[in-house]
């Protein structure tokens, strides 16, 4: 059989996604770059691996039995690259680091320790929401990551690092900035701008609005933490944040935060690889280096506000 290693991985990733156009996507291809692979890995083999039926793509008998094999192949593949990253100790080598979008905020200050420390670890940084890091996560293609809590189910290993409360931002003319002891009830009144399906934050409070049983009202939904804060800062709502993406416009006195009952909304952010991934030494150290510096990080971003007890008659937490 004479087929390449570029023709197994588009196989493996058409097989695993069965769609022609999420492998594309996913591999930076174009569709017709990723139906030729696939045509040309087909005549090698000699026997068809996918069938179509109506819109959709199956994988046939023989195509599962080579979708197994290839997963091996992928697997010992990264072994090997795992070997050979730990080979080159700190002294070179290549890291990929992917973060929510919500700590990209202060992640690239680890970059910066980090790469001060062993410039010789080439770098690479991802950035999305916390679905997107599942996926990575799912496809093998971050050494570590930076997130909220990982599912439970999902086989991985996960280790806090950091607090990550969620505050409700305004802006500084709101009537309710400077207020005292806001009750949860008062929210009601309130618009919300809220981030994509996907984010962590955003399935945080969703649930927390749930178990308290209090239905906000959500007056846009935005993909960006940048566009949210501005959308604050010029009146279109209120939202609810990670303390790390406004601690800029807290300090200038374009947003405040406001003093809810049973907020800060407490999270801790994660150290997170897959289990049985073998990290290399940059990647032990770049993990140290987070530790580290989270330490430093918790000082400089407590919560520049009081938080009240909760009014009687409140369910407690
Ligand atoms: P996100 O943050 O909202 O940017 O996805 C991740 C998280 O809080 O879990």
């Amino acid at each position: 059989m004479n087929i390449t290693l570029r023709q197994l991985k588009v196989f493996e990733r058409v097989a695993r996604r069965l769609s022609f156009t999420r492998a594309a996507e996913e591999l930076y291809l174009t569709q017709p770059a990723v139906s030729m692979q696939i045509k040309q890995f087909e005549e090698a083999v000699g026997i068809p691996l996918f069938e179509r039926l109506g819109k959709k793509i199956y994988l046939t008998r023989a195509g599962e039995e080579i979708y197994r094999l290839s997963r091996a192949i992928s697997q010992q593949l990264d072994d090997a690259e795992q070997t050979v990253e730990e080979l080159k100790g700190t002294e070179g080598g290549r890291l990929v680091v992917a973060v929510a979008s919500t700590v990209h905020y202060f992640a690239i200050r680890l970059l910066a320790a980090f790469c001060a420390r062993y410039p010789k670890v080439k770098l690479h940084f991802k950035v999305t929401n916390r679905k997107g890091l599942l996926q990575i996560l799912d496809d093998n293609e971050a050494d570590v990551v930076l997130m909220g809590q990982p599912p439970d189910d999902a086989d991985l290993v996960a280790e806090p690092f950091m607090e990550n409360p969620l505050v409700i931002i305004a802006p500084p003319n709101h009537p309710l900035a400077g207020v005292q002891g806001i009750r949860l009830e008062e929210l009601r009144h309130e618009t919300f701008l809220m981030r994509e399906l996907g984010s962590g934050t955003r399935s945080a409070v969703e649930h927390f609005f749930a178990d308290k049983c209090i239905p906000i009202t959500v007056s846009m939904e935005m993909n960006t933490n940048g566009a949210i804060k501005q959308g604050v800062e010029v009146g279109l709502g209120l939202a609810i944040v990670s303390i790390h993406t406004v601690e800029q416009e807290l300090e200038d006195g374009r947003v405040v935060i406001l003093d809810v009952a049973s907020f800060p909304i407490m999270r801790q952010w994660y150290l997170v690889h897959r289990a049985g991934k073998r990290l290399s030494a940059a990647g032990h150290a770049f993990e140290e280096v987070v530790r580290h510096e989270a330490r430093c990080f918790v000082k400089s971003t407590s919560p520049p506000f009081q938080q009240v007890p909760e009014p009687l008659g409140e369910p407690a937490e």
